[in-house]
């Protein structure tokens, strides 16, 4: 087997492919459709919207006695212990809790505390076999205070999601530009993360809103009323919720303009629709489009779903 590396854990994406996407941009590995992605870097896992949990991988085998082995050889604290465990296999004929027992019986010299454990230990039982890691690392939800901004709209992005669309460009992208920020969803997430935003809308009620909330939240982002067809500034990302496909009255040509406009502004573009606009994309200067659906369950609709489209500028060169 390979060489213990990390071990990231997603939630469950079903109808979600951004959550795949976030975690290879944040930590260079992709997740299986279960969540599960052995990975090279869990540093940016706090800040995420999909990754749940990073662990450090300690041992590893195809099978469990192997494991247990390498636990009991390995060298590493577990005062006050719990083991979780993902399992997304049926491949191993035995259940997750007694593999669980396997190895917290091969932890010689320490004892579990269930309730108020001081290390928390992960156990992935997958195809190619089984992962033990220590867990160090977990995602904050900080964008759930997000929820509670002053300056609503119906049209507003989830935090979550909005969250999701900065990090499928950040790294390496640091300036982040959303020329149609409404009332600020994804210059709100991008400033929460460190990174600097900047914020535009045609709209001078928008514009008041988005101000509006982004001071509620302490976030400094230069916010400005323009109209994105025109002059935009220079950013590493634009990234936009747009007008078109959600506001159904709005003027396809307006929307092939400021993607046209978008792309002056920023070498990648992550654009937001209902359907899926790669032609116009293309037409307006942008490659590489890939596109990832978005579907949002609620109690009272069976998911309302969106298209993510992430392209390069044909235009606009790395800086
Ligand atoms: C779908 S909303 C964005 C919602 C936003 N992401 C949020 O979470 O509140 C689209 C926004 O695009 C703005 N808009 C439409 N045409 C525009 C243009 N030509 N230039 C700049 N903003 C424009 C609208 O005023 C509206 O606020």
């Amino acid at each position: 087997m390979s060489e213990p590396r990390r071990l990231a854990v997603c939630i469950r994406h079903a109808g979600n492919d951004l959550v795949a996407a976030e975690c290879a941009n944040l930590t260079g590995g992709a997740p299986d459709e279960h969540g599960l992605a052995l990975c090279d870097d869990l540093s940016l896992v706090a800040r995420s919207a999909y990754v749940r949990t990073g662990a450090d991988v300690i041992a590893s085998a195809e099978t469990l006695d192997a494991l247990v082995e390498g636990v009991c050889a390995a060298d590493f604290d577990a005062t006050a212990f719990r083991i979780e465990c993902v399992r997304t296999t049926d491949r191993f004929d035995i259940s997750s809790l007694d593999a669980i027992i396997a190895v917290a019986d091969g932890m010689r010299g320490f004892f579990p505390d269930l309730d108020d454990p001081e290390h928390r230990f992960l156990l992935a039982i997958r195809d190619d076999g089984f992962w033990f890691g220590e867990i160090v690392t977990e995602f904050t939800r900080a964008y759930r205070r997000h929820h509670d901004k002053p300056f609503q709209t119906s049209n507003a992005l989830p935090p979550r999601l909005a969250r999701a669309l900065v990090n499928i460009v950040s790294p390496p992208a640091r300036v982040i530009l959303d020329p149609c920020c409404g009332s600020g969803s994804i210059p709100m997430e991008a400033a929460d993360m460190a990174l600097t935003a900047i914020a535009r809308d045609r709209s001078a009620v928008a514009v008041g809103k988005a101000r509006g909330n982004l001071a509620h939240f302490g976030h400094a982002v230069d916010v400005e009323q323009a109209d994105a067809r025109h002059s935009l500034p220079r950013a590493d990302a634009v990234i936009t919720d747009l007008p078109y496909g959600i506001q159904l009255d709005y003027a396809e040509n307006e929307a092939r303009e400021i993607l046209a406009s978008c792309a002056q502004a920023a070498p990648v573009g992550v654009f937001v629709t209902k359907d899926d606009i790669t032609p116009m994309l293309v037409d307006a200067g942008w490659t590489d489009v890939e596109t990832f659906r978005h579907r949002k369950w609620t109690r009272y609709t069976k998911g309302f779903e969106r298209t993510v489209h992430r392209a390069r500028s044909g235009v606009v060169g790395p800086p």
